[in-house]
């Protein structure tokens, strides 16, 4: 498949999943975003108030929900229809959310340079031009600002990674395989359906040498684990907890 197919073939899996895929989400997202992400990029982002945010990938649209709550002027970007029609009807009419449909490998409709604030949550890891993406945001970012985005931990979400588990299924270790590899990869969706949807893998390297030819600063990195509290309100996750499911890279314009 060339790039524009495996694009299109990716949206259209969006597509069809959008329902299924936000149909968890609370008005803070789903568990992933409430135990990991959330606690993690919230504090990032306290003082949006009259500041114009950019959500690059927005889904369902919680994150600009909650952005638009706490006084940003949110523009929210996604490139499947369905999840965007979703995300409006989530959305009172009088939220300062204006929603477009398009590509965050090129968003040439934004103008240069008019946002204070850039969050991709869970997006970057779906896209087939990662790099052109990292620089559109930073063509679209106010000198100064922050571009905060998140995707599936790079060294331990890997094409064939998962559980191996004994004839009991027990489980018994995280197996990593394929991390050298860069490129598509299909994974089922939901876990144990037939579905797959199509992610991309690449090295916490490339990632970091994106963002930088990019022209940012990587600020910083986040590695995400819940709290004890957290876990007290889902113990099932202290099985899980072995390596961390999400990294996300805080870089400056
Ligand atoms: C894992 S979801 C995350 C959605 C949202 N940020 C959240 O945290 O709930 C990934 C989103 O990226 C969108 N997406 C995938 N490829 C895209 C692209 N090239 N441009 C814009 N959005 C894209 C999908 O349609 C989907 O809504």
């Amino acid at each position: 498949m060339n790039r524009t197919m495996l694009t299109d073939e990716a949206i259209k899996r969006w597509d069809k999943h959008a329902e299924f895929f936000t149909a968890n989400y609370t008005e803070l997202g789903d568990k992933a975003r409430i135990v990991y992400l959330n606690p993690t990029i919230l504090p990032l982002m306290e003082d949006v108030k009259g500041k114009n945010v950019l959500d690059a990938g927005c889904g369902e649209g919680y994150l600009s929900r909650m952005l638009a709550e706490r006084g940003a002027n949110v523009t929210a970007v996604d490139y499947s229809k369905k999840m965007l029609e979703i995300a409006k009807t989530r959305t009172d009419n009088n939220t300062n959310i204006t929603y477009h449909y398009g590509n965050c490998e090129d968003l040439h409709f934004l103008k240069d340079n008019q946002f204070d604030l850039i969050i991709s949550n869970m997006v970057i890891q779906d896209l087939q031009d990662y790099q052109a993406a990292i620089q559109e945001m930073f063509r679209l970012l106010k000198e100064g600002g922050q571009f905060i985005f998140s995707i599936l931990h790079t060294c331990f979400i890997t094409p064939n990674s998962g559980w191996v588990r004994n004839e009991d299924g027990e489980k018994l270790f995280w197996k990593v395989e394929k991390y050298f590899y860069e490129g598509a990869y299909e994974q089922n969706f939901p876990a144990d359906a037939d579905d797959k949807v199509v992610y991309y893998h690449r090295t916490l390297s490339s990632y970091v040498k994106a963002i930088r030819k990019a022209g940012f600063t990587l600020m910083d990195m986040e590695e995400p684990k819940p709290t004890e509290d957290v876990l007290k309100k889902y113990p099932e996750l202290k099985e899980d907890f072995n390596c961390a499911d999400f990294i996300i890279f805080i870089c400056e314009k």
